[in-house]
């Protein structure tokens, strides 16, 4: 929306300018047109923001901004900005999810559904920024991706505070207690050794000459996987939001310090755009949340958006993004919630119970909406 196409005079018949008059005309009159259009449903919906979790306060920094006439995309930014201040849940910003090695990391992503350019960082260390990053990474280079130290050496070279250390008290107790515990649980799986701290190596029944041993094996540590206590509930919850501006306009945007004891290097879902979080401001937007190293091999975000696109409702959508993943991962946990750019929104869920949060100008506050699975 806002991208009216009206063509320039070049690529009319030079020689015919009385159908180039014509052609102006028509495209200023359905120029107008669309923006009366919109103006009608702008009443109504207009703006909107969503976001996962009842992350209450970051919701109300993206409203006041977007409210105030921000674009979409700053809105998402100032509220994943507020909660990686507030480090919502432990799980954004710093200060939580410690990796193996004890280290916080930030994993986020910003995409402007106008223009379809997205900006993430991956892994990123020694800066807390994360949303404000990712938005760098799109407003100041060509790239989508940055990763590692080197997107942190890139978000202070253009101005963000560090480097920063992010880890906290709380995350290194916890993990030094999980140190403790032998390194249980962890997201290795067919190594030695099973019931200790590394250094691991490929456990031996992978070989092939054992081709009977892989099978049985991989089936026992994916059932022992789905079990584990941190595989779920409080280590993958992510701030996904989406909001829509004043003009119509699109964005979204996350932010997360990934999984709880993570194996270093481990990139979830969290900056992998059309996985945790998809926008199209001709269609509508799409959050996700939960269990991003599976979620992520089905781009949920994106199949919503799309599936909207081909004219299914938010809730449809919604549940058939969940019902892919989870015919082939039955133990996976995860969500999403999808928007329409008229402002309908509903939410899916698998494994868990799921909330996310909606302000919009028919309401006092923020609401927060319930998902059984
Ligand atoms: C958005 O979804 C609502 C509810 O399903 C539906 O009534 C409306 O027509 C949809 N809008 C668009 C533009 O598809």
């Amino acid at each position: 929306m806002g991208y009216f196409c009206i063509p320039s005079s070049q690529q009319l018949p030079r020689s015919n300018s009385l159908l180039k008059r014509l052609f102006l005309l028509a495209s200023l009159l359905s120029l107008q047109l669309q923006v009366l259009g919109h103006g009608v449903v702008e009443s109504e919906q207009y703006p909107l923001v969503v976001s996962t979790w009842p992350f209450l306060e970051a919701v109300r920094a993206a409203w006041r901004a977007v409210d105030g006439g921000s674009s979409a995309v700053n809105a998402v930014v100032d509220g994943c900005a507020a909660c990686e201040e507030l480090r919502c849940d432990g799980t954004v910003g710093p200060g939580g999810s410690p990796d193996e090695n004890g280290e916080t990391t930030i994993d986020a992503l910003v995409m402007d559904g106008s223009t379809m350019e997205v900006g993430a960082v991956g892994a990123m260390r020694y800066v807390k920024d994360g949303i404000k990053a990712a938005r760098l990474v799109m407003q100041h280079t060509e790239h989508t991706l940055l990763v590692g130290e080197k997107a942190s050496e890139f978000a202070i070279s253009m101005g963000l505070p560090g480097p920063t250390d992010l880890s906290s008290k709380e995350s290194i107790n916890k993990w030094a207690k999980w140190k403790e515990s032998k390194c249980q649980p962890n997201f290795r799986k067919n190594v030695l050794p099973i019931n200790s701290c590394g250094p691991y190596h490929p456990s031996p029944t992978n070989s092939l000459e054992h081709p009977e041993e892989i099978c049985s094996n991989t089936v026992q540590m994916q059932t022992m996987n789905s079990f584990l206590p941190h595989v779920g509930l409080h280590s993958h919850d992510t701030i996904s939001m989406a909001v829509i501006d004043k003009m119509g306009h699109i964005a979204v945007g996350t932010s997360t310090n990934g999984a709880t004891f993570k194996i270093p290097g481990r990139v979830g879902d969290g900056p992998i755009v059309g996985s945790s979080a998809y926008g199209d401001s001709e269609v509508g937007a799409c959050c996700a949340t939960g269990d991003g190293d599976v979620m992520m091999r089905f781009l949920p975000c994106y199949q919503v958006v799309e599936s909207m696109r081909l004219g299914m409702e938010p809730k449809l959508a919604a549940r058939d993004a969940i019902a892919r993943i989870a015919r082939k991962f039955p133990n996976f946990v995860g969500a999403v919630v999808a928007v329409n750019k008229t402002g309908a929104h509903a939410g899916a869920c698998h494994g868990w119970t799921f909330k996310y949060s909606v302000r919009s100008p028919a309401m006092a506050d923020v609401e927060v909406f319930t998902v059984l699975p």
